[in-house]
C-alpha cells in the first residue's frame, strides 16, 4: 500500500541492461543496508527482451541473461528481493523490442509463471486510433487474473491524466510526466510544478510517480539521462526530500555499485524513508511560495500518523543561507503552539519553537523538518 522503493535499471544502464548488472547491483544492495532500509524492488527496464517474440511468445534476451528471467527472479527472491520487468501497451517498447500489444493476457501470464512482481508499462508504439487508457486497463485486468500479485505501475507520461483513471484500470502507481533527466530543471519540472498540483490524487496504494531518483548520479549514466556533470549534492538533497514529501515512489536509478558515500546516506536516511512510507499516505502539499530578488523558496508539508508534521523548506534559488520560514499558523495550527523541530537529513534536534521556525537554506537545497507537539516527546 506504502510508495514502492527500489532499484531502476534504466537511468544508468539504458539498453545496456544484463543479468551481470542485476545481480551484482542486488548484491550492493544488500551489502550497503539499502535493502533493509526498504528498497525492496530490483526492478529491470526496457531491453531484457529477445529482438523479436518466438512462436508468439515474449522472451528474454538469452545473450544478456544466461540464467533465463525465472532462474534471475527466483535468486533475488531468496535474498529478499521482489523483482520487476518491463512491457509496453504498444505493438513495441519505446526502445523497439516486442511490446504487449495483443498478447496482454498471455505476457501477464508468462510474467507471473516467471515470478515478477511488479510491471512497468510504457506508451509507445500504440496502434493509431486505439485509446491508450483501454491497452492499460487490457494489461491492468490481465495482471488481476494471472494468477500471482504483480503490482503495476502504468508508465503513459501524464499524457492522458492518469491520475484520474490509472488507479481503477489496477494501477499503484502512474508517471506525471516524461522521463527525469540528471539535471536541476527536470527535477523542478517532473517534481516541484507537477506535484504540487497532483498531491490530491494521490494516497495509499495510488502514487504519483515523477520518475526515478537521480540522486548519487553524478552525471554518469544512459545518455538519455544524464546531461553534463549531473546535479550538486543540494540539488539531490532536495529531490529525495520532495520525493519523500510527496510520497512517490523511491526508484534509485544510480550505479549502487558505485554509490558516493553522501549520496548512500541521503538515499538511506530513516527519518526521510519514514516520511515517505507514512501509514496516513497524504501526499505533502505546497503551502507557500516566497519570492524575494526573483528568485524563489517553496514550504511543503504532511500531517503524518504520529500526530507530528513534516515541513520541507526548499531555496529554489541560488542565493547562499537564504531564510526560509515556516509559520505555525500556514500548517493550521494555533500561534501559540510549542513545537520540538528536528532536522530530519542532519538527524538534529533544533530545539523548541513558538509561533514559526526559520531555516537558512543554500542554493537549491532544502532543510526537511519534523514538528512534533512536545506532549508527543518522550
Ligand atoms: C520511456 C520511459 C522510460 C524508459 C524508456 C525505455 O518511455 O519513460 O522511463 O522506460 O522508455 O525505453
Amino acid at each position: 500500500m506504502m510508495p514502492p522503493m527500489g532499484w531502476n535499471s534504466w537511468n544508468t544502464f539504458g539498453s545496456e541492461v544484463d543479468e551481470i548488472v542485476v545481480r551484482e547491483t542486488a548484491a550492493a544492495m544488500m551489502d550497503t543496508g539499502l535493502l533493509d532500509a526498504g528498497y525492496r524492488f530490483v526492478n529491470i527496464d526496457d531491453f531484457w527482451q529477445a529482438e523479436a517474440r518466438k512462436d508468439g511468445r515474449l522472451i528474454w534476451d538469452s545473450e544478456k541473461f544466461l540464467s533465463g528471467i525465472p532462474r534471475l527472479a527466483a535468486d533475488l527472491h531468496g535474498m529478499g528481493f521482489s523483482f520487476g520487468l518491463y512491457s509496453c501497451a504498444g505493438t513495441h517498447t519505446c526502445g523497439g523490442r516486442p511490446g504487449s500489444y495483443g498478447h496482454e493476457a498471455e505476457d501477464a501470464k508468462a510474467f507471473a509463471e516467471w515470478g515478477v512482481d511488479f510491471l512497468k508499462y510504457d506508451n509507445c508504439y500504440l496502434p493509431p486510433g486505439l485509446d491508450g487508457r483501454l491497452l492499460f486497463r487490457r494489461m491492468g485486468m490481465s495482471l488481476l487474473g494471472c494468477g500471482r500479485p504483480i503490482l503495476f505501475s502504468a508508465c503513459e507520461w501524464g499524457r492522458s491524466e492518469p491520475w484520474l483513471w490509472a488507479a481503477s484500470v489496477g494501477a499503484s502507481m502512474w508517471r506525471i510526466s516524461g522521463d527525469i533527466d540528471d539535471r536541476w530543471d527536470s527535477i523542478v519540472e517532473n517534481g516541484f510544478r507537477l506535484l504540487a498540483d497532483l498531491a490530491p490524487y494521490a494516497g495509499p496504494g495510488r502514487w504519483n510517480d515523477p520518475d526515478m531518483l537521480v540522486v548519487g548520479m553524478h552525471g554518469v549514466g544512459n545518455d538519455e539521462v544524464v546531461d553534463g556533470t549531473g546535479c550538486t549534492d543540494a540539488e539531490y538533497r532536495s529531490q529525495f526530500a520532495l520525493w519523500c514529501l510527496a510520497s512517490s515512489p523511491l526508484f534509485i536509478g544510480a550505479d549502487i555499485r558505485n554509490l558516493d558515500k553522501k549520496s548512500l546516506d541521503l538515499l538511506s536516511n530513516t527519518g526521510a524513508i519514514a516520511i515517505n512510507q507514512d501509514v496516513l499516505g497524504i501526499p505533502g502539499r505546497r503551502i507557500g511560495i516566497h519570492e524575494h530578488g526573483g528568485e524563489n523558496a517553496e514550504v511543503w508539508s504532511r500531517p503524518l500518523a504520529d500526530g507530528s508534521i513534516a515541513v520541507g523548506l526548499f531555496n529554489m534559488g541560488n542565493q547562499a543561507g537564504r531564510r526560509v520560514s515556516v509559520a505555525w499558523e500556514s500548517l493550521g495550527l494555533d500561534v501559540g503552539t510549542s513545537l520540538r523541530v528536528r532536522d530530519v537529513l542532519d538527524d538534529i534536534d533544533l530545539g523548541l519553537h513558538h509561533h514559526e521556525f526559520t531555516g537558512f537554506v543554500d542554493g537549491h537545497d532544502v532543510m526537511l523538518l519534523q514538528l512534533r507537539h512536545e506532549k508527543n516527546m518522550n
